[in-house]
């Protein structure tokens, strides 16, 4: 797919922003927290979006001399780090020590001159490498060796073959640390040209793109925080004279919101190098702007007041930190999801991705003893400075992590991926709902087919989408995997639909492109594996 990002090559050595899961996974908690941090999630998109506003994207040449690329690139100011990757094109990633570098840069850059065309002359840090001379061919262009250590060498000695498995899927498939700097670098040009308007604005990304659960190829959502926080009156005073800014009213937030988005939207479309198929999603409960980025082949949706969202990756992001088991679990169910047309990317009456998600996240909480907290709990243990409400919803909890304490549990992978099979076998789905905020059997207030409680807005229902033939689509295929689980079976059984009968049953799935993915991911797991390990076989 067009999203998925090649790496060529890379000067930096990689830095260890993949930790080993399997490290992780037998650390106690306190030992991964002296070791790692974990850090919370607002310290890391703040180191996230300082790197992301040093740095350019430069369309370059593919056999672009690398060495003198970043000879170049130095008379302009030191280089933090520099990689290329493929996408409709070749392009390169340069973060710079500071914003002077990308300065410097900027002002050395010319308006192209074209002879049939007129150009919109917009200065951005989308830049493309020009060379006067005939193009630079000699040899370089192979990828360093220093590129391959994206994903930590495994070791076997500890896991069961099935948890191997799991763990190389996750491995495969997660967010690298440059694809999430390209994707904070996105968000940092487009919001220049958001500040073109409002200087205060920033652009944030949330959802799987920084939750902790994105996999390669995951669309980019996008916030516009239009002026700074949005946390209100920081310069009003209690008596006396003060200024205030005189500003336009309008009826509500969302037609705010409606009204920006669709300015926004116009000049992504028409000056926003990079972005095309521009679409305006305006009347959706959650208005949204709806494009392609080009040049870092990321599919991405903006949308603006959706603090809620915020708040619910922040949640998500708390959970993957608390056990090492929650990612590979979620992972793993989501590609057997996707692979089995469980999960769709076009819209319909699916599980999403999200409710999935909470779903493993509610059957961690019930685990005896539980490997999750629920919401209710967290929401005990916030000081009184995080408290927070959004739009009138109570979304306080803690982000402490050192406040959070766990019972041990000490279940594998293997055992839990059966276990939640069969726990989603045998839910009383027309009866109970799935609820992150506590304990204790929760009936259903209304009747649609599957109900997972939105976590902060308690009112929602995340999955009324779904139909009921989706839901028993679900279930058959969660006895199907949890029996052939209890067999013996490999992760490649679970995750061929030819496999299982639910779906050979059913007509000719018309599209195959998911399912043939996966089969490459664990043909080249199981090259991989070889190598590493020799004694695995996923066949
Ligand atoms: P991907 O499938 O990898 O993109 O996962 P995702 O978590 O990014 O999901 P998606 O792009 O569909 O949505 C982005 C974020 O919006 C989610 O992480 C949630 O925070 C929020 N979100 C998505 N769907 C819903 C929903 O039905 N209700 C609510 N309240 N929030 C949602
Ligand atoms: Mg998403």
């Amino acid at each position: 797919g067009f999203s998925f990002l090649t790496k060529m090559a890379s000067f930096t050595p990689l830095s260890n922003q993949r930790s080993s899961l399997k490290h992780l996974f037998f650390l106690p908690l306190s030992e991964k927290k002296k070791k790692n941090g974990p850090k919370s999630l607002r310290d890391l998109r703040a180191e996230r979006q300082a790197q992301a506003e040093r740095s350019v994207l430069v369309s370059c040449h593919p056999k672009t001399h690398e060495n003198k690329f970043l000879k170049y690139l130095s008379r302009h100011g030191n280089v933090n780090k520099c990689f290329f990757y493929e996408s409709f094109g070749t392009y390169a990633v340069v973060e710079f020590s500071n914003q002077d570098g990308v300065q410097s840069l900027l002002e050395s850059a010319a308006m192209p001159s074209v002879s049939h065309e007129s150009v919109v002359p917009l200065r951005s840090r989308l830049l493309s490498l020009r060379n006067v001379n005939t193009v630079d061919t000699d040899k370089q262009s192979a990828p360093s060796a220093n590129h391959r250590e994206l994903t930590c060498p495994l070791t076997v000695f500890l896991l069961t073959q099935l948890e191997q498995q799991i763990v190389s899927l996750t491995e495969a498939h997660s967010l690298t640390d440059e694809n999430t700097r390209l994707r904070f670098l996105v968000c940092s040009l487009l919001n220049d040209i958001a500040a073109a308007y409002f200087p205060q604005s920033s652009i944030k990304p949330f959802g799987s793109s920084v939750n902790g659960f994105g996999k390669l190829g995951c669309d980019l959502d996008m916030i516009l925080d239009l002026d700074g926080t949005s946390e209100g009156n920081a310069n009003m005073p209690r008596s006396g004279m003060y200024m205030e800014y005189l500003v336009k009213r309008t009826s509500s937030e969302r037609a705010v919101t409606q009204s920006v988005l669709s300015v926004i939207a116009g000049c992504l479309d028409q000056f926003g190098p990079g972005c095309v198929g521009v679409q305006k999603i305006l009347n959706a409960r959650c208005p949204l702007v709806r494009f392609a980025h080009q040049p870092s082949g990321f599919q991405c949706d903006l949308t603006a007041s959706n603090r809620v969202a915020m708040r619910s990756t922040e949640l998500l992001y708390l959970f993957g930190e608390l056990d090492a088991r929650v990612r590979p679990l979620v992972f793993t169910v989501r590609c057997w999801a996707r692979a089995h047309g469980v999960t769709s990317p076009i819209p319909g009456a699916w599980i999403t991705n999200f409710s999935l998600t909470i779903m493993v996240l509610f059957f961690l909480q019930r685990r005896n003893p539980p490997i999750l907290p629920t919401l209710d709990r967290l929401k005990e243990l916030a000081e009184p400075s995080e408290k927070c409400v959004l739009d009138g919803n109570d979304c306080t909890f803690t982000s402490d992590f050192h406040r959070i304490s766990l019972e041990t549990n000490t279940e594998t992978l293997d055992q839990l991926l059966g276990d939640f099979f069969e726990f989603y076998s045998t839910f009383i789905f027309n009866r109970m709902s799935i609820n992150l905020g506590r304990y204790g059997k929760e009936h259903k207030p209304e009747l649609h087919p599957l109900y997972i409680q939105n976590p902060f807005e308690t009112s929602l229902n995340i999955s009324k989408n779904v139909n009921s033939s989706q839901l028993e689509r679900f279930v058959t295929l969660c006895q199907e995997s949890a029996w052939l689980l209890q067999s013996g079976s490999h992760l490649n059984t679970l995750l061929l639909p030819s496999h299982i009968s639910v779906v050979r049953g059913r007509k000719k799935r018309k599209s195959q492109p998911a399912s043939e993915r996966i089969k490459g991911l664990l043909e080249s797991l199981r090259i991989k594996n070889n190598q590493d390990t020799n004694d695995i076989d996923f066949h």
